[in-house]
Formats: C-alpha cells, structure tokens, sequence
C-alpha cells in the first residue's frame, strides 16, 4: 500500500468537486493521490477536464451493459486494476448494487448537497425550500447501500435567504462542497476519521464554529 491512497473519483456531469478534490491532491502532504477519474458518461463536462489536465480517466457507458450487477462489475474491475484503496463519489449519478457498496465498505465516500439526513435523493434544493428550512447545507459519508445514508464525517451549513431559488441556494452549497469535500476526503485518506459501529470518530483536534444563525439575531 501506498503512503498516500490510491483514489478514483467516480462522476456522471460538471465535476466540479472532482476538480476541488484534484486540486487538494496537488499538495505534496495530502493523503490521497487521485489515480483514475472515471464516468458513466462519454459526455461528462467533468471528463473533458480531467483529460485535458491529464488525469487518467476512463469511460464506462452503463447503457452497454445489461444489467446493474454487470455494470458493477466492470466497475469493480476498471477499479482494482487501478489498484484504488478508496472512492470518491462526485456527481456520481448511478445507484449502486448492494454487493458492489458492501466490497467498498468504509472505503468509498459521497457528497450530497443537503444536511443529511434530511432530503435524500434528487431536487434536494428543492426540498430544503419547500420545507422552510432557514440553514441548508452538505454533508460527506461513507456510502452503504441505501441512498444517501451512511455514517456522516463532516458537514457544512449556509443560511437560505429570502428570495432564493433552488439555482441560489444550490451555489451557495456548492462552494462549500468544494471545501468540505477535500477536508473530509484528508480525514479519511489519513485514517483519522474512521467509522466505529454506524458512526465517525475523528482522530485530531477537531475545529468548529461555535453556531451559524439565520437570520442573525
Ligand atoms: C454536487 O452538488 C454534489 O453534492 C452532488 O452532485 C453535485 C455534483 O456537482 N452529489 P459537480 O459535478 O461536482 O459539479
């Protein structure tokens, strides 16, 4: 095993966290080495970045295979010759079978862009202001097979303003995922966030704002 861990980064469009992680990988003292980013989609925007700043990338078309289990397979596969230690999901739209998330137990992590466990699955922007939410967020976490669930290791909070759309609050999210992902992406390279039982112990001095309050008082 390598010093710093082999990583795949796995996206389906922009990847705009791929390219936050990437660029956190460049610091000679990060944990993770990113080895291989790989899409479902030939048309990714994320893959054409990847490729022009030469990263090694490869294409799995899920719509040549004939079912969920064969594409896992050859996901698996592209993985171990890679010889990846752990994934990153970023924009990766796919569900996963059972099977393939249990052989990535504790080594493969997501992102979601809401305050987890709160609006799982898709439109999530959408569902945080139908709900009247006043804080919104992301959330990292080990995947386990039910969508968007899995042992939480770290968070980060914005406000919802009046007046936001899901368009707003979406990018006021996204620019925290882009430091969130990498922090998080360090713990778990470094070993130092590590799941016990269906929760995250963090091995260092964790730093924390003391609140975020919206509105403000
Ligand atoms: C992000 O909001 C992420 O949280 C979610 O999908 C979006 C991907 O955006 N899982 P990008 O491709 O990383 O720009």
């Amino acid at each position: 095993m390598s010093i710093r861990k082999r990583t795949a980064i796995l996206i389906s469009g922009r990847g705009s966290n791929m390219q936050a992680l990437v660029a956190a990988a460049r610091a000679p003292d990060y944990p993770a080495e990113i080895v291989l980013v790989l899409s479902n989609r030939s048309d990714a925007a994320g893959l054409a970045w990847a490729n022009a700043n030469g990263l090694p990338t490869l294409v799995l078309d899920h719509k040549a295979y004939s079912s969920r289990s064969a594409f896992d397979d050859a996901l698996n596969s592209a993985l171990e010759t890679a010889n990846v230690e752990l994934v990153a999901l970023a924009g990766f739209m796919r569900l996963m079978t059972a099977a393939f998330v249990e052989h990535w137990r504790d080594r493969m992590i997501n992102i979601h862009p809401s305050l987890l466990p709160s609006f799982k699955g898709l439109h999530t922007h959408q569902q945080a202001l139908a709900a009247g939410v006043r804080i919104a967020g992301c959330t990292v976490h080990f995947v386990r097979p039910e969508m968007d669930s899995g042992p939480i290791i770290a968070q980060a909070a914005v406000p919802v303003l009046s007046g936001d759309t899901p368009e707003t609050l979406a990018a006021r999210i996204l620019d925290v995922e882009h430091t969130l992902y990498p922090m998080a992406l360090r713990l778990v390279a470094s070993g130092r966030a590590r799941c016990e039982g269906e929760k995250v112990i963090i091995f260092e001095d964790v730093k924390c704002e003391s609140a975020l309050y919206s509105p403000s008082p």
